[in-house]
């Protein structure tokens, strides 16, 4: 599914998408562009509010880190990690998602 083009979405910036309903985390390292859930997996928030540093996010809420290459949680209070999608690249720079069919994973 065609969600975003990577014009908006600069090296070392984040995007909230909604696929059917759920929030996607849009994460563009260095180019390369990696989709994990769009909250928080240890409460409700919103991880676009939060911070990016090097390969980690970081929720603004209570401050857990997260891997943004593997989902996993590095930092109390969260532990479990986040869900991750399969992203793949047009010729044009349109940002496609690969999701499952039916409800989208989401790990909360
Ligand atoms: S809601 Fe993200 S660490 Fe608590």
């Amino acid at each position: 599914m065609a969600v975003a083009a990577l014009q908006d979405l600069a090296p070392g910036t984040m995007r909230l998408v909604q696929v059917d309903g759920t929030d996607i985390l849009l994460v563009n390292l260095d180019g390369t562009v990696h989709a994990v859930q769009g909250i928080c997996s240890h409460e409700y928030f919103e991880l676009d509010k939060g911070f990016l540093t090097g390969d980690s996010l970081t929720c603004a809420l209570h401050l857990s880190r997260f891997d943004v290459e593997t989902g996993e949680a590095l930092d109390p209070p969260a532990e479990l990690p986040l869900a991750r999608y399969p992203v793949s690249l047009e010729a044009d720079g349109t940002i496609v998602l690969e999701l499952p069919e039916g409800p989208i994973p989401v790990n909360e």
